[in-house]
């Protein structure tokens, strides 16, 4: 089942409704009369873990779903060292990224922060996001598309050539051609097929390794793909 998740961090929920709480207490309220601060149904799990084992431990499509069913669309958990609320509906979607997207600050758990690099453009707000935005619309606009129209079919044609009398896997040929493309709009024809393709092996590793749990034991599918990313940032810096 195609459940879409908007995977919402709500640490940020949780300071937010304990600052209220200070605030009302230090005003002399009495912390009895307060009213109960509205989460979600949910469970938390255990302490500091939270439920991140029970989801690591099944397909994760089946623990979404699970939960899903015993408490709605919107229930909370704990994950990755985060408390969380996560949504299941397009209301609810809305809610957070459209009409009341002032109320959230984007973010990610600290785990996949440490892979994809603090630079990355999700990760900030405000001014440095607007430039960083622009930055990355200008190289998507009409024009810039129209200028790459040429590389993408010959990637295109040439995936296409290489099915020609085989079984191909539309998944992975869709998976190949994607990352070609993306390649060529980040870099033009200017990497070689020989970095493109230790490139695509990093990327591969990162990706093996973005969802899982993040132990920093070496050997782990998780660690190799921290170790890759912050090799690959740091060339890329250099
Ligand atoms: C790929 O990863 C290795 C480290 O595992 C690193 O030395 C190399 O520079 C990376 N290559 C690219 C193109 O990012």
């Amino acid at each position: 089942m195609a459940l879409f998740f908007v995977f919402l961090f709500a640490a940020l929920c949780i300071l937010v409704s304990l600052a209220v709480r200070r605030r009302r207490i230090r005003r002399g309220g009495a912390v009895g009369e307060e009213q109960e601060l509205m989460l979600p149904p949910g469970s938390m799990g255990l302490p500091y873990v939270g439920e991140t084992l029970l989801l690591y431990h099944q397909n994760p499509s089946v623990f979404f779903a699970s939960k899903q069913m015993r408490y709605g669309d919107v229930f909370k958990t704990h994950l990755l060292g985060c408390p969380c609320v996560m949504l299941a509906s397009p209301e609810a979607a809305r809610f957070v990224l459209v009409t009341h997207q002032q109320l959230f600050k984007p973010t990610y758990p600290p785990s996949k922060e440490r892979m994809i690099g603090p630079s990355a453009l999700f990760f900030h707000q405000g001014e440095y996001h607007l430039r960083l935005r622009r930055l990355v619309q200008g190289s998507l606009g009409p024009d810039a598309l129209r200028a790459m129209l040429p590389d993408v079919e010959s990637a295109v044609a040439s995936t296409l050539a290489a099915w020609d009398g085989h079984v191909a896997s539309t998944f992975h040929a869709m998976k190949r051609l994607t990352f070609e493309v993306g390649i060529t709009t980040i870099f033009g024809g200017l990497l070689d097929d020989r970095h493109k393709e230790e490139l695509r092996r990093n990327y591969s590793v990162v990706e093996k390794g973005y969802n899982c749990f993040p132990s920093r034991i070496p050997g782990t599918l998780y660690y190799r793909a921290v170790q890759v990313s912050s090799a690959s940032h740091t060339r890329k810096l250099s």
